[in-house]
């Protein structure tokens, strides 16, 4: 929207456009971040969001602290302010009997407190899970949140309301049907925590900045310490960077009935009308009877907590009557009608009996601790990864070490830290080989990155199916049909091992094999046989050198026209090449120095694999040479790739999008936007004819 529309709202419709915008915006924010079931595209909530913030920006006493547009904003603090409790925040007692009898002893003290028969009918309960993150207070004040606390000793804790805002999760505002729904004072108590996901994506993050020599970075030990981490920066951006979430489990403060607060009978309709306004609250959420019900809530989410994407340590289980809450009472500081009923522990001690390095698809480098057998979050763990040298050195992990290790969920098992205090051995620092463990080439590092790469990327076992696919893709010597199931089943009978391998096929080795019928292996040999004439630009891209993608693998065959001159040219020579810098020239440099990488490329070769080889440059044409095209629509006979392989012949660059800097916008038939575009900017465009009359054609 221009400010030209936005003047021409009068002063009153303008206040209820910006009002229309935040409901809307608090409508599909809602929609996104709690239900997950979006209505409208991503796009569209940027422009209502995007057109809010003008208005505001434009007219700033329009502005409301509840407007979505307003969650990161505040000022990094110099400390937080306390806040004290309008009611207590307490605990609950914890039953650390992981067993069915912690359930059923909860039951029966329950019903011993009430006076109950055996003849009496079961108590109902609400089943919940027990989130691992850190309790919060959010304060809403005529359903506008005006504070968030954490629970600190549980009478005074930290005012965190900056922080808490950007969790998009939580609204700012209340969602109520009814005016009435909507009391003076709302206290909403729940879980902040860090999503299994984001946690991980944090923890990449913090080892590349460790690997790019960020001082004072550190990685997190788990979700839980990642979201009080969080929740606790004085810098709000910071906080919002978290992507924290959140699960509402019950009252803090509420107006009193009599002074038109809202009134529930049971603990799951307060959680549904929590839901209703706005607060996420877990699905698996269930009223129960009875203990028999509470063991098989506790057995059904301990068999599928791993599938959550988010941690939990435990259910909670709470007499669902409110009435008999209330009867029940209190216990110094932990209410008798709730439980957490805990889960075994995800982390454990064990011993490291070695530390391996395995070699991933790509050629990366992992350290691996090699543990005694330990039993933690449900499994048995023998092995427990490092991540890089650096964080290896970081925990300064060695042989024969006392090490906490922690399981969750699906994610590998990991080294927590070292208990240095039972560090006994005499075992050295750990250091990464400079050689693949694998296939013995040469293991580099390079500047910036956290990962050792082993350099045989032809010749090395643990990067052979990985090779292979990428040999034989449509845009490299293109072997058509040869995928991802295909490869695994090759490499895994043994039937390929390196990529010369691929050309002595012969319908004999591939008749054993599983779902290969006559036909297929007939057409898959006769794909191979057609990519024995390739091009060189096609030929050097599917060796797979780190670094050397389509682009680049062009230039360089433009460059030197021969293979053999690529294979010997020093890294300075290497550099002249267009796009080329230190870091390619150096990863050319290295891939052709492995011997093992030569001898398969002398294989290939030798099997019949053969290409034109390219004038160099100096003597080709290159009439396009400083032109930048961008090809859009159907060209009625060449394809896309055709024709920019001849404009990329001739000297020619072809982008993706069209800008100020393109030379010619190619147009075939239902060209849409990028036509539009060219048009606009005034770029010459072409057609097919036109542009082979271009290339002299
Ligand atoms: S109810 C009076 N419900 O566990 C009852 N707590 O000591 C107050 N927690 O730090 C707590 N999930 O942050 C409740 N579904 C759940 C919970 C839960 C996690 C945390 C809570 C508190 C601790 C209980």
């Amino acid at each position: 929207m221009t400010s030209n529309t936005v003047d021409l709202f009068s002063d009153t419709s303008l206040s209820e456009r910006v009002q229309t915008l935040r409901q809307q915006l608090q409508h599909h924010g809602h929609r996104y971040y709690v239900l997950d079931e979006p209505e409208i595209p991503d796009a569209e909530y940027d422009r209502l969001f995007t057109e809010l913030q003008a208005l505001e920006l434009a007219h700033p006493e329009l502005s409301s602290a509840d407007s979505p547009t307003r969650r990161v904003g505040g000022q990094p603090l110099a400390q937080f302010a306390s806040v004290r409790h309008a009611v207590p925040m307490l605990s609950i007692r914890t039953e650390t009997d992981t067993l069915a009898t912690g359930a059923e002893n909860f039951d029966a003290r329950v019903r011993r407190e009430l006076g109950l028969t055996p003849s009496d009918p079961p108590v109902e309960y609400v089943a919940e899970l027990k989130f691992d993150g850190l309790a919060m207070n959010l304060r809403y004040e005529n359903g506008v949140l005006v504070s968030a606390a954490t629970r600190g000793d549980g009478e005074v804790g930290e005012d965190v309301t900056q922080n808490i805002r950007t969790i998009r999760q939580i609204p700012l505002r209340l969602n109520a049907s009814t005016a009435t729904d909507i009391s003076a004072v709302l206290e909403v108590r729940g879980e902040v925590y860090m999503r299994r996901d984001e946690f991980e994506a944090l923890n990449e993050r913090q080892r590349e900045k460790i690997a790019r020599g960020a001082k004072g970075e550190k990685t997190f030990v788990n979700p839980r310490n990642a979201a009080a981490g969080g929740v606790r920066q004085l810098d709000p951006a910071i906080a919002a960077q978290r992507r924290l979430s959140f699960f509402a489990y019950g009252l803090g403060e509420v107006t009193p009935a009599e002074q038109g607060g809202p009134t529930f009978n049971t603990h799951y309709d307060l959680l549904m009308t929590l839901k209703a306004w706005g607060f996420p609250v877990a699905e698996q959420t269930k009223v129960v009877r009875g203990a028999a019900e509470l063991v098989a809530f506790h057995q059904h989410m301990g068999e599928t907590r791993d599938q959550l994407p988010y941690d939990i340590d435990g259910v909670v289980y709470k007499v669902n009557s409110l009435a008999l809450q209330r009867q029940m009472g209190f216990v110094t500081r932990e209410p008798r009608w709730a439980v957490a009923h805990k889960y075994p522990a995800q982390e454990q001690l064990t011993t490291v009996l070695g530390i391996d390095v395995q070699v991933g698809r790509t050629g990366k480098l992992t350290p691996v601790a090699k543990l005694a057998p330990v039993f933690v979050g449900g499994v048995t763990v023998t092995n427990a990864t490092l991540h890089n040298e650096d964080e290896a050195r970081r925990k300064d992990v060695r042989i024969g070490d006392t090490v906490i290790v922690r399981r969750a969920g699906d994610v590998i098992p990991e080294v927590v830290s070292v208990v240095l205090d039972k560090r006994h051995g005499q075992a050295e620092q750990f250091t990464m080989p400079r050689q693949c463990p694998v296939c013995g080439s040469a293991a580099v590092r390079e500047e910036g990155e956290a990962d050792y790469r082993c350099t045989g990327g032809l010749f090395c076992g643990a990067q052979r199916k990985e090779a292979i696919l990428h040999y034989a893709h449509r845009r490299a010597v293109e072997i058509d049909g040869l995928g991802d199931k295909l490869v695994e089943l090759l490499v895994d009978a043994n039937i390929i091992r390196t990529l010369p391998d691929l050309y002595r096929l012969g319908l004999t080795s591939l008749a054993g094999l599983e779902r290969m019928a006559d036909k297929s292996a007939n057409n898959l040999l006769e794909a191979i046989e057609k990519s024995k004439q390739t091009t060189l630009p096609r030929f050097i891209f599917g060796l797979g050198i780190r670094h050397v993608g389509e682009a680049t693998a062009k230039a360089l065959a433009r460059h030197f026209g021969q293979l053999d001159a690529i294979m010997n040219a020093s890294e300075d020579a290497l550099i002249e090449v267009d796009d080329v810098g230190p870091v390619v020239a150096q990863s050319i440099r290295t891939f052709f120095d492995q011997a093992h990488n030569r001898e398969v490329v002398e294989q290939l070769r030798a099997c019949g694999v053969t290409w034109e080889e390219v004038e160099p440059a100096e003597r080709a044409p290159q009439p396009l040479a400083g032109k930048t095209f961008v090809i859009t629509g159907t060209l009625p006979t060449l394809g896309r790739d055709e024709a920019k392989d001849l404009l990329e012949a001739a000297g020619g660059k072809v982008a993706g999008s069209v800008s100020k800097k393109t030379d010619y916008v190619v147009a075939g038939a239902e060209a849409g936007s990028k036509l539009t575009k060219a048009i606009e900017l005034g770029v010459a465009v072409l057609n097919q004819e036109e542009m082979l009359a271009l290339l002299g054609r």
